[in-house]
């Protein structure tokens, strides 16, 4: 059974989103802020009781030459980038160089890249895993397998649904439907109404693109035949829906029990009769 959603961001509550927007942007700010603010605090602290002395030049020209050893031992140690591509520092291309030159320009023995061969080799073990599961131990099904399977399953479905006594096609048609004064009726076929019906008929059953429901003039039949009839099937070419497909002969029959129930509410604004009296 498909449900009415009111979905608020589709419906464009503009200003809503804005204020939500700009709340986040806030936020946001407000979170930098405070770890700035966090990190002034813990220098601030560590300052305090631990205080860095002002270095003396030569000192400061120690602490400089440190860095710089530091710098030039992490530039020796390769980056992931250089073994992900297997690069070879620039120093070190003399050993790769090949026998062969052409006009002057002689080439390199590049190893193949680390990344391309865990691609290369990953795609033969996909495949070997891929050929036992669908065609040697048959875990996996073929597309042509599933298609059997879903459509069983479609079939097994059918057959549980109708032996729901509710959506049976025997339950209820257009043929042996009786009128219903019952409350629980009239009160379920109102509910299912008020989410389908409005657009198209108002919500007191006035008639706006169709015709109002609550008068005693009918295009298609004012018996509760005509109309669960006229509900079931839909008038597709004058723009009534079929229902058939999207609620059961239970609760077309509820909705049919409450649009006649309506008959002579009077709603305001009544659309003109159409059809003839009944
Ligand atoms: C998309 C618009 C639309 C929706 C939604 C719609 N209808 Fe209709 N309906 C119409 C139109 C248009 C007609 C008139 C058909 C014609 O001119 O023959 C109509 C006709 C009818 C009639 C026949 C009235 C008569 O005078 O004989 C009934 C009963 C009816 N609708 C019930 C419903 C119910 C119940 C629902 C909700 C489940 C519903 N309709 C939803 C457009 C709609």
């Amino acid at each position: 059974m498909k449900e009415v959603v009111n979905n608020s961001w589709s419906t464009g509550n503009t200003s809503a989103d804005i204020v939500i927007v700009l709340m986040i942007i806030t936020s946001i700010m407000v979170l930098g802020v405070a770890i700035l603010m966090l990190k002034v605090i813990k220098f601030y602290v560590k300052e305090t009781i631990n205080p860095v002395p002002f270095a003396t030049p030569e000192e400061r020209e120690i602490r400089k030459l440190e860095a710089e050893a530091l710098r030039a031992l992490e530039k020796k140690k390769p980056t992931i980038w250089t073994k992900l591509m297997q690069l070879k520092p620039l120093e070190e291309e003399g050993s790769l160089v090949m026998e062969h030159k052409f006009d002057g320009i002689s080439e390199l023995n590049n190893p193949t890249p680390a990344w391309f061969m865990v691609l290369f080799y990953g795609t033969i073990i996909f495949g070997i895993g891929y050929f036992l599961n669908y065609h040697v131990f048959h875990y996996g099904k073929l597309q042509d397998e599933e298609y059997v399977a879903e459509i069983e399953k479609a079939a097994d479905d059918k057959v549980a649904f109708l032996s729901n006594p509710v959506n049976s096609a025997s339950a209820v048609n257009e043929n042996n439907i009786v009128q219903s004064k019952d409350a629980a009726v009239l009160k379920n076929g109102q509910a299912l109404f008020a989410t389908r019906c409005p657009p198209c008929h108002g919500e007191q059953g006035q008639g706006l693109v169709g015709p109002n429901l609550t008068d005693e003039y009918w295009l298609h039949g004012g018996k509760i035949k005509d109309v669960f009839k006229t509900i079931k099937y839909g008038v597709p070419e004058k723009g009534m829906i079929s229902w058939e497909k999207s609620m059961s002969a239970r609760q077309i029959a509820d909705i049919a029990n409450y649009v006649l129930s309506i008959q002579g509410t009077k709603p305001a604004d009544p659309k003109a009769p159409q059809g003839n009296k009944e």
